[in-house]
């Protein structure tokens, strides 16, 4: 199969993206958070040709995206008063709801639950997508699974050229990390993945929203407690190709050990990147020197800019061929606890030092 590019300023290119979506086929599109691999919601062949082109397990459910409100009652079976809530205050935006599940919606996409996750996407070629397939539309990451969220098209070509039918290039999604999701199923309302929207936000509408435990521990000691309640929490994720090692601490600490790594690392015959900050980089000139890869995720002050960045830089030094990348650590407040969250989980390892 040759995966079609299509260049979404273009109004052609979206309608010709719909056109594919609505005969079976599977196309990548931009939304503010990541790129999402889109399929007819309702088709579950075209369904399981996701799974297969990102070699998803099956027990991994999708999120169904939406063009407005009026879309939610097509697949979920009534909604939770915070649902109207979060959805009138919050959607178009970066946060996904899990909802009672609709007996219409085929069992692939939910991976069987009884529940469905819902989101409408703040973008609008992801937005003229969906009206223009005309119903809901399933869509994960457009990555390999397991592999970081891609945030370009070169990122979905990078992972899916050849399996999928096309995408839909409209450059650099803005956020750059995926939506949170909620599960309002439950009373009070569980946040399962951190993510776009900041719990700080959720927080000022719904002061009694719990974070799921996995949350803070990168999935691993919940997993392995079977306690996951987002399937996709039990899986390694967002894991580039080079060990990733995260330090944590302060930023002035973090560097220092980061430092001394990266010159040991090379000192074997490793090639090294690291992952660092407006504060710190500073810290990295003679590692630099001696050609340890530095890259600048952007100031601890606008961790915007770090999960904008983040996901892309991991993916760049990869294809660089480095053998360790050393990420420093950032605050868990704001985008930060998203950010954290995905690290953690890409981590082959976690240091902290004070
Ligand atoms: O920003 C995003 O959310 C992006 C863009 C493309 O919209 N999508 C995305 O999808 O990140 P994906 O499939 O990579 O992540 C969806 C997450 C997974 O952790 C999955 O387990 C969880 O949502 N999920 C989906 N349906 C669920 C359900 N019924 N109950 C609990 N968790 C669910
Ligand atoms: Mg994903």
């Amino acid at each position: 199969m040759t995966t079609i590019v299509l260049d979404a300023s273009r109004p052609e290119a979206v309608e010709q993206a719909a056109g594919i979506i609505r005969r079976g086929g599977i196309v990548a599109f931009p939304t503010e958070t990541v790129y999402g691999l889109g399929a007819d919601g309702f088709n579950a062949v075209a369904v399981e040709r996701i799974f297969a082109a990102k070699g998803r397990p099956a027990d991994n459910p999708l999120i169904l995206h939406v063009a407005g409100e009026e879309m939610v009652d097509l697949v979920a079976r009534g909604r939770p008063a915070t649902a109207d809530v979060l959805m009138a205050r919050f959607w178009p935006g970066p946060l996904t709801l899990v909802l009672p599940r609709r007996e219409e919606v085929p069992d692939v996409v939910a991976a069987g639950l009884p529940t469905v996750a819902v989101r409408c996407p703040a973008h609008p070629v992801a937005l003229a997508l969906i009206a223009g397939v005309g119903r809901p539309v399933a869509a994960p990451s457009a990555n390999r699974s397991g592999r970081p969220s891609p945030t370009t098209a070169e990122d979905v070509m990078e992972d899916l050229a050849g399996r999928i039918d096309a995408v839909l290039d409209d450059g650099p999604t803005g956020l750059g990390v995926e939506s949170t999701v909620v599960d309002v199923t439950v009373s009070p309302p569980l946040v399962l993945r951190p993510g776009g929207l900041p719990l700080e936000a959720l927080r000022e509408v719904l002061p009694g929203v719990r974070l799921h435990p996995a949350v803070l521990d990168g999935g691993k000691g919940a997993a392995e407690a079977g306690a996951a309640r987002s399937p996709g929490m039990r899986y390694v994720h967002y894991a580039p190709r080079a060990d990733l090692i995260l330090i944590e601490g302060p930023p002035d600490r973090v560097a220092r050990e980061a430092c001394l790594r990266a010159l040991g690392l090379l000192e074997r015959g490793l090639r090294v990147g690291v992952l660092a900050t407006d504060e710190t980089l500073e810290c990295y000139r003679e590692a630099a020197a001696r050609g340890v890869i530095v890259r600048n995720m952007g100031s601890r002050r606008r961790l915007d800019q770090v999960a904008a960045s983040l996901f892309h830089l991991v993916r760049s030094l990869d294809r660089q061929g480095v053998a360790v990348i050393l990420a420093e650590g950032v605050e868990r407040e704001g985008l930060g606890l998203a950010v954290m969250d995905r690290l953690t989980r890409a981590a082959r390892e976690v240091l902290v030092v004070r």
